[in-house]
């Protein structure tokens, strides 16, 4: 039996001299980041010149200092945060910041705090992804251009593209046929954005699973791409419901719940939209038995593709690592939907769970 990981949340050193200060952002990051707390410089320095955190958030009001020079040289791997009170700017800092530092106000609000950490850990992971093979790395950088695409569409009210979608996916199937399909499924989680994350995961896995069944073409490409777009109603789900570290209470539920309706009006909206794809993304949480949502659709009400879609959806949040749980090996992760015995279609799971260890040496995901 493997054990199942440790969680490992980003790392972010805040390095402040107020303790006030140093509590606040402890508040606002502590759930969802690995914080190391600072109120001297010096300590920071040899900390991160020793292990490297993936961010820093750095007081600027410190000053400049033979502290700070010691510092920048020590983060060299680490993108910084100057956050400037209002009564000292970053001044003389501006001209150490290496291009992937930023800046920010005080005070500071949580979201735009978040955001910018976020970005920075995407932009390394991003980069790190160019050392991937072609195989690998085209999927990558081609599908998080679309999904940026289709959040900046989904903004401002503008259909989203099926097409381009697809387009992106075709080094996805490409992967797939393969069998470079593995590394896609790990090196996607070095990202932060979790929507993206998850829908590549399902998008990789429900290729893989078409393929072995024999689906090919357009229609894999359908697939593949209804996998990548199954969740793009969690673009307009509140953030601190979708990003909340634990148990979702019962009036936040139904609201988590609505991404599926979104998703279905989302690509209503647009004009080439494969029907396949809407299947997947509007039935993706209906079960067998009918205890699903939204519809509550039962036995023959859900056809091959909806079967297909939830067994991919749930194997791939339960491999994945969120900030309330580690990932689960694959081992337990097939353990559990073999339990959910009348849910989830089980002549379906087999032929999944062959697909996937046949296909994936090692069995993590
Ligand atoms: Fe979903
Ligand atoms: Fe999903």
């Amino acid at each position: 039996m493997i054990s199942d990981p440790q969680i490992s949340l980003p790392r972010v050193a805040v390095i402040f001299r107020e303790e006030q200060h140093r509590r606040g952002i402890e508040k606002a990051l502590g759930s969802n980041y690995k914080l190391s707390m600072f109120d001297d410089v010096s300590a920071a320095s040899d900390a991160m010149a020793a292990s490297p955190p993936n961010v820093a958030l750095l007081d600027s009001s410190m000053g400049r200092s033979i502290e700070i020079e010691r510092l920048l040289l020590a983060s060299s791997v680490t993108p910084i945060v100057f956050i400037s009170k209002k009564d000292v700017g970053p001044g003389d800092l501006l001209s150490h910041a290496g291009k992937t530092n930023r800046f920010l106000d005080w005070p500071l609000s949580t979201h735009d705090l978040t955001e910018t950490i976020n970005e920075l850990i995407n932009e390394k992971a991003e980069k790190s992804w160019e050392k991937l093979p072609e195989v690998q790395h085209k999927p990558l950088k081609l599908t998080i251009q679309a999904y940026q695409a289709i959040s900046s569409a989904i903004e401002s009210g503008a259909p989203v593209s099926f097409n381009e979608a697809a387009e992106s996916c075709m080094p996805l199937v490409d992967a797939v046929k393969q069998s470079a399909h593995h590394d896609l499924l790990v090196s996607v989680q070095s990202h932060h954005n979790y929507t993206y994350v998850h829908s590549m995961r399902v998008a990789t896995l429900l290729t893989l699973f078409g393929h072995g069944i024999g689906i090919t073409g357009t229609d894999l490409l359908t697939v593949s791409t209804g996998g990548l777009l199954h969740d793009v109603g969690k673009m307009v789900t509140p953030p601190e419901i979708l990003n909340k570290p634990g148990k979702l209470s019962d009036e936040e539920w139904p609201l988590m719940q609505e991404h599926v309706v979104e998703s279905g009006t989302i690509l209503h909206a647009g004009n080439d939209v494969k029907k396949g794809a809407y299947i997947i993304a509007e039935q993706h949480h209906e079960k067998i038995d009918g205890t699903g949502y939204p519809l509550g659709l039962k036995g023959s009400q859900l056809n091959e593709l909806a079967r297909m879609s939830a067994i991919c959806d749930i194997f791939g949040a339960l491999t994945d690592e969120r900030s309330y749980k580690p990932a689960f090996s694959v081992e337990k992760s097939f353990g559990i939907l073999e339990s959910m015995d009348k849910a989830i279609d089980q002549k379906m799971l087999a032929m999944f769970k062959e697909i996937f260890i046949f296909t994936s040496p090692g069995s993590t995901a």
